[in-house]
């Protein structure tokens, strides 16, 4: 291997480990360290690395087929994921599309949004409206949605689509469940009639609250409340689960913890455990007939839309979820990862709040528990701590209003046990009191 690292995912002045081999929620590099992945790098990692039963799926498809277009071939790797994903998703008759990236099916999502309203009769339904804090992708479609500190320096060429707060989304706010839910519904509906319920296409967001800030689970009714909110002013309703899909909090999706079906679900990330990049939507059948009918079908996507390789370790995911409990594993494992995390919070004047469903949970850091500030750069810090001690959680730093929200999210892999989880509550109990001694 040579010395220099020429990809710029090196960081002048940064020195990365070089991963060599991984298992599980471990990763080893070439000095022979072992690490723990405890958020799965960005949440990717929902059956672990290396899972033998996706090594194996990978490898029988690439001896198999590899490569079909989508305007020349359909794939059996392809056409079975869909009818899984049909049995798995909450809308009814549900269709799906494939994709290779979080942000190209947002990117898709978006395209169906205003292509549906074109085919139905209504061409001015052309806006669209998100939430912030959030983040839906980094293309420039899927990054104009988001309500990002990414966005910063692409401002003049993105939409100003964010224009909703997410309800829980300020620890600060003081006020109660039934007024976030009443909050966070009204600035929907005001989003709505602000730009015209007949131009408005479609609400976006993510049901619980991925890289943006860390696990932020919305009071109950709220999303239910959404799906009336869009029913009532003909705007559909897209749920951006690339973070949460395929099981991450315990459900499927992180909608089943409500009783709600959305026009479309995007999910990425998890749904390979990342063996191949790939991502897809589930779209419901009222939307899918439109384009069964429509001449040309639904003639956007990408290149590797529906590769044969992804859909095959995509389908072994949703196999493996099923055969193994890991939707119960989640739930189980989560109520154990979050015990620990609310005894750490405990012990830190510096945790203002520890959130989250399953497998995806979040500390909030703050100055003190009283005032709730914003503990300025400690996510990074934090990180860093975790980091010293050879293991890798997720930091979310996130404007919002006037203040940066600084968070941690913690991912590891459905399959954990209780062992595993109490080295990450250990190895993040040493962090944060180091984080207390010197903050
Ligand atoms: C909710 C959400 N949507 C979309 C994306 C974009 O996914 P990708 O990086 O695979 O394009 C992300 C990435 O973090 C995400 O968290």
């Amino acid at each position: 291997m040579t010395d220099t690292d020429f990809s710029l995912t090196a960081s002048p002045g940064r020195t990365l480990p070089v991963a060599t081999h991984a298992s599980g929620m471990r990763i080893w590099d070439h000095d022979g360290a072992e690490w723990i992945d405890a958020c799965g790098g960005a949440m990717v990692m929902s059956l672990g690395h290396c899972h033998p039963r996706l090594v194996e799926a990978a490898q029988k498809q690439l001896e198999k087929l590899t490569f079909t277009y989508r305007f020349s071939f359909s794939n059996e790797p392809m056409i079975e994921l869909a009818s899984l994903i049909r049995e798995i998703a909450p809308m009814d008759r549900g269709w799906a599309f494939f994709n290779s990236s979080g942000s190209e099916s947002v990117e898709s999502a978006i395209h169906l949004a205003l292509l549906y309203w074109q085919h139905t009769g209504h061409p001015g339904k052309t806006e669209l409206i998100s939430r912030y804090p959030s983040f839906h992708g980094s293309t420039l479609g899927a990054l104009g949605l988001s309500g990002s500190r990414w966005r910063q320096g692409f401002e003049h060429v993105l939409d100003d689509n964010p224009v909703a707060q997410a309800p829980n989304a300020d620890i600060r706010s003081g006020l109660s469940p039934e007024q976030e839910l009443a909050f966070g519904l009204q600035q929907i509906e005001d989003a709505i009639i602000a730009r015209g319920p007949e131009n408005v296409a479609a609400v976006f967001l993510e049901p619980i609250s991925g890289a943006s800030t860390a696990a932020v689970v919305p009071p109950d009714g709220y999303l239910e409340g959404v799906r009336t909110l869009c029913d009532q002013y003909n705007v559909l309703m897209i749920c951006d689960e690339t973070v949460t899909g395929f099981g991450r909090t315990g459900t499927w999706w992180a909608v089943d913890h409500w009783a709600v079906q959305p026009d479309m679900i995007s999910f990425a990330k998890g749904v390979t455990s990342g063996v191949t990049p790939f991502s897809g939507l589930a779209i419901s059948g009222t939307i899918a007939d439109v384009f069964a009918a429509a001449p040309e079908g639904f003639p956007f996507g990408h290149t590797y839309s529906g590769n044969p390789v992804g859909c095959a370790v995509a389908a072994e995911v949703i196999r493996t979820i099923r055969d193994d409990g890991l939707l119960e594993n989640s739930v189980e494992m989560g109520k154990r990862l979050h015990q620990g995390l609310v005894e750490i919070a405990d012990r830190s004047a510096h945790i203002g709040q520890v959130r989250g469903r399953g497998l995806l949970q979040g500390l909030e850091l703050v100055t003190d528990r009283e005032s709730l500030e914003p503990l300025a750069g400690s996510s990074y810090r934090l990180a860093g701590l975790a980091r010293d001690r050879h293991m890798m959680i997720y930091s979310c730093p996130t404007p919002l209003g006037d203040r940066v929200i600084e968070a941690v999210m913690l991912a590891p892999p459905l399959t954990i046990g209780a062992q595993d989880v109490d080295e990450i509550v250990e190895r993040l109990s040493g962090a944060v009191e180091e984080l207390d001694r010197t903050s």
